[in-house]
């Protein structure tokens, strides 16, 4: 499993990508959110209906406030519905969690700054009992996948932010998670670290056709990795279009400079700016 990223000489035989008919791994039935206030509770989700399917790679995009968060939150169990139905391989979030379907990647790290960067990928093993020597032996393999062999025993704080996100992506890995959810990972990193991180997450979906739900406000991000786009809008937090790309399954940073790629963001920019007229 290790080197999937940086497996140049492929010998990853990719799986078929994800088609129409692939098994829906997230079912949500006309879910709400509603967050309590003082003064006027905050409608976050409004009626949100979305099947993803197995092997998809999702992108929820939207304005700040239009309930990215919390529908990947919704999903993942860290957030319970006010009212409708969601379903992860026919299971409710919270089985799906038990079952550890999931690995989450935060908008920002959350490394434990005393631990080094081997200690950190271990530390949720750990804590669900996997013994010593297996806990050492996945998080170093994770830490490989992602491109940090050599840096085991760094502490987070030597490393770039960019490294940081990828020791959390390793550490997210660790248990093979089927659908890995990602809320804005990379938002707080410059241009170029982003397009190398994009890229490599490309490559890693595209190597194991994993499910991905991403949360993310660029245009050209959604667009890159994603199967499908989900253009969504605030007050209150809804889906206003969902957006299937005609993309091929592997891309390179060249794909951004293709028609088939600028039709696309601009079909994306359009379902934002209508998402923002029409309330
Ligand atoms: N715990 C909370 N309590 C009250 N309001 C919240 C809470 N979390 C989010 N909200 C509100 O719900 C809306 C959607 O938030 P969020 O899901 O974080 O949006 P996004 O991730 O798209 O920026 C926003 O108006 C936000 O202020
Ligand atoms: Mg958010």
């Amino acid at each position: 499993m290790s080197q999937l990223i940086y497996a140049e000489e492929s010998a990853v035989v990719p799986l078929k990508p994800a088609t129409a008919s692939a098994r829906p791994a997230i079912r949500v039935n006309q879910a709400n959110v509603i967050y309590p206030a003082a003064d006027q509770p905050v409608h976050a989700l409004k009626d949100i209906n979305l099947t993803i399917r197995q092997g998809e790679f999702v992108s929820f995009i939207g304005p700040s406030g239009c309930g990215k968060t919390t529908l990947l939150r919704a999903i993942a169990d860290l957030e319970p519905i006010t009212s409708g139905e969601v379903l992860v391989n026919d299971m409710t979030p919270s089985e799906a969690r038990q079952a550890g379907a999931y690995g989450y990647v935060f908008q920002a790290p959350v490394l434990l700054p005393w631990r080094t960067v081997l200690a950190n990928v271990k530390l949720p093993l750990q804590i669900q009992g996997v013994p010593p020597e297996r806990c050492d032996e996945i998080a170093r393999e994770q830490l490989a996948r992602v491109g940090l062999k050599g840096f085991e025993k760094k502490y987070p704080w030597q490393l770039s932010g960019g490294m940081q996100q990828r020791v959390s992506i390793a550490r997210a890995l660790g248990f093979e998670p089927k659908i890995l959810m990602m809320d804005e990972p990379f938002g707080a990193l410059d241009e170029l670290t982003r397009d190398n991180l994009n890229q490599q997450l490309q490559q890693l979906w595209f190597n194991e056709q994993r499910t991905m739900v991403f949360v993310t406000h660029s245009i050209s991000e959604a667009v890159y990795l994603s199967t499908k786009i989900v253009v969504m809008s605030p007050r209150p937090g809804r889906i206003v279009k969902v957006i299937d790309s005609p993309l091929p399954a592997e891309r390179s940073l060249a794909i951004r400079d293709t028609p088939a790629f600028l039709q696309l963001a601009a079909d994306v920019r359009e379902a934002l700016v209508e998402g923002h007229h029409d309330h």
